[in-house]
């Protein structure tokens, strides 16, 4: 189990021990945080969008073409954004905190 913080534009504060293999979008769901994540992981919304603190962004694989393409719509894109749906917990990202930003394209 890896330890994985949430927390909200309302600094709601969720603290997740979420199994090694699952993505972020179904740690959020799996464990009653809003995270919204329309497409359900297939690439095809971006309101699974989350912001990283750096130190863990680094440690993430890439962005796939698809994913920064997607990522190019999030409302409130930063530098360390990624899509919840493309991230795999692994063990060394535990202790992550994910931003999850107020508002998504979909409430636009
Ligand atoms: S849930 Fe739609 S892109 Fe992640």
């Amino acid at each position: 189990m890896t330890k994985i913080v949430f927390i909200t534009s309302d600094d709601t504060k969720y603290e997740v021990d979420v199994p090694v293999g699952t993505s972020i979008l179904e740690a959020a769901h799996s464990n009653g945080v809003p995270l919204e994540g329309a497409c359900e992981g297939s690439l095809a919304c971006s309101t699974c969008h989350v912001i990283l603190e750096e130190a863990y962004y680094k440690k993430l694989p890439e962005a796939e073409e698809d994913e920064e393409d997607m990522l190019d719509l999030a409302f409130g894109l930063t530098p360390t954004s990624r899509l919840g749906c493309q991230i795999i917990v692994a063990e060394n990202l535990e202790g992550m905190v994910l931003r999850i930003p107020s508002k998504t394209r979909n409430e636009d």
